[in-house]
């Protein structure tokens, strides 16, 4: 598989914004990464029809357990297909707090994602209280194996190991300790997915920026990065897709 480059929006961006893919698509026309950039729902099918074809895919940042029916503001993966992702970002952190998201939800959404052909990256990461009591391992094991779907496999699904305190804080986990709960991450899949587990993505996310990107990549089985503010702008993300290519 190759590494992953994903950028979350999040609530932002409108029409304007499409520029940045323009000017991200100008600068890496070909990298050695995938790139995936996460825009509002709202701009999902005009991004997805201006990148069609080039080396940018475009994904989701939440979906319905359901493919259709009377969930009033609510998107369902097979939407986001048609819309033209390829790619649904489920469980994130801010949507865990927000939302109030369980792992038994977003192993729900995940299955709606793969039943839609959608590729799911399933988020996780302990509080900064978690890590404190050392729960750090044990929490992100219950994560992984309560919201990892049925059927996957390392073609449809990759794992963002995301800490919430690093998440938006310009704080980082310290390269060791991002290395151990890679690895543990790795182990896992392996006990639950037996040799899919030795290739499905792991990536980093949380205040991943230019300069700390090429250390972070450098680390075993990162095999990308998740990132949110720094994927606003495309001369952060290309910098960040650059290190990710000659990683
Ligand atoms: P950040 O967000 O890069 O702004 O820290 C990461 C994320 O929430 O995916």
């Amino acid at each position: 598989m190759k590494k992953l480059a994903a950028g979350n929006w999040k609530m932002n961006g409108t029409t304007a914004a499409l520029e940045e893919m323009r000017v991200l698509l100008a600068a890496h026309p070909a990298p050695a990464c995938e790139m995936l950039l996460c825009p509002p729902a709202t701009l999902i099918a005009q991004a997805a029809y201006h990148t069609k074809g080039k080396a940018l895919h475009i994904g989701g940042q939440d979906c319905h357990t359901k493919a259709s029916g009377a969930h009033t503001g609510d998107i369902s993966a097979a939407m986001l297909k048609d819309a033209g992702a390829s790619h649904v970002i489920l469980g994130h952190s801010e949507r865990r707090a927000d939302h109030g998201e369980t792992n038994a939800l977003v192993k729900a959404k995940a299955e709606a994602a793969l039943a839609a052909d959608l590729i799911a990256i399933v988020c996780l990461g302990e509080t900064e209280a978690q890590r404190d009591a050392g729960e750090t391992l044990a929490l992100c094991g219950n994560q992984l194996h309560g919201s990892i779907p049925a059927g996957a496999t390392a073609a449809n699904v990759v794992i963002a190991y995301e800490p919430v305190w690093a998440i938006g804080t310009g704080r980082t986990p310290t390269l060791e300790q991002i290395a151990e709960v890679h690895a543990f991450l790795r182990a896992e899949l392996a006990k639950a997915l037996g040799e899919d587990g030795h290739g499905v993505r792991i990536l980093y996310g949380g205040s991943v920026k230019p300069s700390n990107a090429a250390e972070i990549f450098a680390v075993q089985d990162v095999d990308g990065a998740l990132v949110g503010g720094a994927s606003l702008k495309a001369a952060d993300f290309g910098a960040i897709v650059a290190a990710l290519s000659a990683a």
